[in-house]
């Protein structure tokens, strides 16, 4: 019996696939390459000196899709193929609706048609849109994201439980992720968009490089500790752990939809990551405030307890960690 991992060779994907190894599961990989490399698959080679099967597939080719089914006997998913820059999804809403949304029905698709009944989905701590109350609890229910990237996470999840009333031997789980930092400490993976980053750790880390000159900081006029945007960063080694977790519930439980938030349950500032990200390292990261990015809300974190409870998972490394990763991977690569 196999776990099926779609977008396996991504940021968190590739995370995941390395503890699934180290943990001795049978793994089948599937990515389009649309946003990471090849060699991602020699790295998680090297660091768990295992092997596994791998397909360059695309998830809206449900033929292809029907062959990986066909070729493995395939128990469960782990669904992290999709694309996910907000920005340009609002430039680009109908390819982010087509692969994200499409893709998903077709994997579901060929699921019912080889009798898997087990997925666990990648979702988003902005499925919340904005509850009013910065500490997200799956209790809240999903408010209305403000992008399409956004809502085609939402959409999913309403699929996910359709699918279920429509099945009730499904068994999902969904992970609403926080902001996933870091990279493994090894230095071997981690995450390295191209061009200019939109998020703020990778931009950090291409400041400490030099290959940019300055973080903007996006506004210091917000109701917060230092004015600064709040977020809940989690090491994506943890949020990789989320994931073996879910799965061992899935089991556990049976049949059903699981949500739970993937956060730390607390949050930090625009300038507490950079000035931690300056003292672990010993860098200098310079930076200048701007105008605040349109669409950013001032603070949010997550209410964890559910994650710890019921899946047994709490995040066990530090913002100093998470700082010393990132670097380490850029460093390297
Ligand atoms: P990523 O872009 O690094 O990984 C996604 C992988 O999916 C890539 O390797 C890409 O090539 C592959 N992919 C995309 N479309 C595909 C398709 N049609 N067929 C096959 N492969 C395809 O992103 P990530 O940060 O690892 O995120 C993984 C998942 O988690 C995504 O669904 C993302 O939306 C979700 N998520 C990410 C974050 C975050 O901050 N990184 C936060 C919340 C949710
Ligand atoms: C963004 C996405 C969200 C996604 C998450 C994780 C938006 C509006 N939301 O969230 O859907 O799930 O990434 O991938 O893009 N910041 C700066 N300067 C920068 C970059 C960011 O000051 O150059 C600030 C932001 O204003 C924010 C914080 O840093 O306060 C974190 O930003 P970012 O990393 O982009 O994540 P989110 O905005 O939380």
């Amino acid at each position: 019996m196999s776990i099926l991992v779609t977008g396996g060779t991504g940021y968190i994907g590739s995370h995941t696939v390395v503890e699934l190894l180290e943990i001795g599961k049978d793994i089948v990989v599937v990515d389009n390459f649309s946003n990471s490399r090849p060699e991602v698959i020699e790295n998680i080679k090297k660091i768990t000196n295992k092997d596994f099967k791998f397909y360059e597939v695309d998830i809206l080719d449900e033929e292809k899709m029907n062959q990986v089914f066909q070729e493995n006997e395939i128990d469960a998913v782990i669904h992290f193929a999709g694309l996910k820059a907000v920005g340009e999804s609002v430039k680009k809403p109908l390819e982010y609706y087509y692969n994200n949304i499409t893709g998903t029905l077709i994997l579901l698709k060929v699921m019912r048609k080889y009798n898997c009944k087990k997925i666990v989905f990648s979702s988003s701590a902005t499925v919340y849109g904005n509850p009013g109350n910065p500490k997200y609890v799956e209790t809240m229910g999903r408010g209305v994201p403000t992008n399409p990237y956004g809502k085609t996470k939402a959409m999913i999840e309403e699929i996910l439980e359709d699918t279920y009333n429509a099945d009730k031997n499904m068994s999902i789980s969904i992970l609403r992720y926080f902001n996933p930092i870091g990279a493994h400490p090894s230095g071997i993976i981690g995450e390295n968009p191209q061009g200019i980053p939109n998020n703020l750790m990778p931009y950090i880390q291409k400041v400490a490089i030099g290959e940019l000159k300055e973080v903007s900081v996006f506004g210091n006029d917000y109701n917060t500790k230092d004015g600064t945007g709040v977020r809940d960063y989690i090491h994506v080694q943890d949020l990789a752990v989320g994931h073996l977790k879910a799965l061992e519930y899935l089991e556990k439980k049976g049949s059903g939809v699981y949500i739970h938030n993937l956060g730390n349950g607390q949050g930090y500032s625009v300038l507490e990551i950079i000035n931690t990200f300056e003292k672990v390292n010993n860098v200098k990261i310079p930076y200048k405030i701007t105008d605040r990015r349109p669409g950013d809300l001032d603070m949010f974190y997550a209410d964890p307890t559910k994650a710890k409870n019921e899946l047994g998972w709490e995040n066990k490394k530090s913002l100093e960690d998470m700082c010393r990763d990132s670097w380490n991977f850029m460093k390297n690569n």
